[in-house]
């Protein structure tokens, strides 16, 4: 029989009552030091309290009016947001994958409004990922998301990723726009190189297309940068952003420059709940204390730290391990046994990971894990790497 919740995910044995920080406690008392964070998502950990305070402050004032009218959390969060990053203007949504489905949408109708309205095709990448809506799932193109479910949206290109010449070679005169991840998540932690961020950049604009980046588990502080492309010294024309933005309450945005929303007038786009007051009280929240950059000097010395000890244990479990790999706190161990596995021994050892593709093992604690909290995460990956080892 089938269960009351829709069978779509294989869920661990694990039920957590209580966050405190880095910590996920069962209703035993059992403590798990979470490196995986929700997936990316409790960027402050759990319960932090500043974002408690802004969440709790607001729901006792007011929950919801809805768009129709002005929204002053709304309009805080999309100032802080415009002011720490290229974009000129911000739509909130409640997920990631709303936030693909109005870039796409935004993309295509630039060019509709240009007269050129045969530019509707947007350049994808092997491994990518950008949400499970009709739209996402085309984006990404996989056949383990896409299968069975119909006829696909059209207007998708999918490219091997990082092949700057393929790339070249697929911009046509219906192509609106290049989509990327610059590091995969769900992929298996894949960074795209600076040099080929920029290459991609240089391209778009000789090509007069737009570049979108999908900043969803990247993005928000994750890279030890506000936002990943920031590394390589680029800005894309359209962002997606969420999961960290909401610290663990569903925010999304679609950040974009001026040029690139133009087509997005009154009545082109809505939502019934994206950027209510509740999301977007715990979004200040957040920005105003992940983009200081004394936050965000700590988040690239703890990675440091981090990396460096799992260099270290990837040393010490040759035949379960084959390397480190990421940016910032957003890590990977690539595997040589099954990752699921590794994550199940972690389970043991009281320490959450979450598997990717690729092999990989993804760490993505929060962005204010301890020193010790570090020591303590790569001893208990040590027992857990040790454990398949020894079986
Ligand atoms: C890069 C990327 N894009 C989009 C999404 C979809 O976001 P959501 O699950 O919030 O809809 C995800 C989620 O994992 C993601 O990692």
């Amino acid at each position: 029989m089938i269960s009351s919740v829709l069978p779509t995910y294989n869920r661990a044995p694990l039920s957590f009552v209580k966050g405190e920080g880095s910590w996920l406690i069962e209703a035993d008392g059992r403590r798990f030091l979470d490196l995986g964070a929700g997936i990316a998502v409790n960027a402050l950990g759990h319960a932090h309290p500043a974002l408690t305070k802004a969440l709790t402050d607001q729901a006792g004032a007011l929950w919801h009016t809805s768009n129709l009218y002005q929204i002053p959390q709304q309009q805080a969060l999309a100032d802080r947001l415009v002011e720490h990053t290229f974009a000129d203007t911000v739509f909130f949504t409640n997920s990631g994958t709303e936030a693909c489905e109005l870039a796409v949408k935004m993309a295509r109708k630039y060019f509709y409004d240009k007269g050129q309205p045969e530019r509707v095709e947007i350049i994808t990448f092997d491994g990518s990922f950008h949400g499970r809506s009709s739209a996402g799932i085309a984006a990404a193109g996989s056949e383990k998301m896409t299968k069975g479910f119909g006829p696909l949206l059209p207007g998708f290109v999918h490219l091997p990723f990082g092949d700057h010449d393929a790339l070249t070679a697929a911009i046509t005169d219906t192509t609106c726009a290049v989509l990327v991840e610059p590091v995969q998540g769900e992929g298996g932690i894949r960074p795209l190189p600076d040099a080929s961020l920029r290459g991609l950049r240089d391209l778009c604009d000789e090509k007069g297309i737009l570049m979108i980046l999908d900043e969803v588990q990247c993005g928000v502080g994750r890279t030890g940068k506000l936002f990943a492309h920031e590394w390589a010294g680029v800005t894309p024309d359209i962002m997606m952003v969420a999961k960290g933005i909401g610290g663990g309450f569903p925010l999304g945005a679609v950040l974009a420059t001026e040029d690139a929303a133009s087509g997005m007038t009154a009545g082109t786009h809505g939502s019934t709940y994206g950027g209510n007051p509740l999301g977007c009280a715990v979004g200040c929240a957040v920005m105003d204390i992940v983009a200081d950059p004394d936050f965000l000097a700590e988040v690239n010395r703890k990675a440091g730290l981090l990396r460096q000890k799992l260099e270290g244990l990837v040393g010490s479990h040759p035949d379960v391990l084959e390397e480190v790999r990421g940016s910032g706190l957003m890590l990977g161990l690539k595997c040589k046994v099954a990752p699921g596995d590794l994550v199940a021994a972690g389970f043991d050892a009281e320490v959450l990971t979450v598997p990717a593709a690729d092999n990989v093992v993804r760490l993505l604690p929060p962005l204010n894990i301890t020193d010790e909290e570090i020591a303590e995460a790569v001893s208990r990956l040590d027992r857990a790497a040790g454990a398949l080892a020894a079986s």
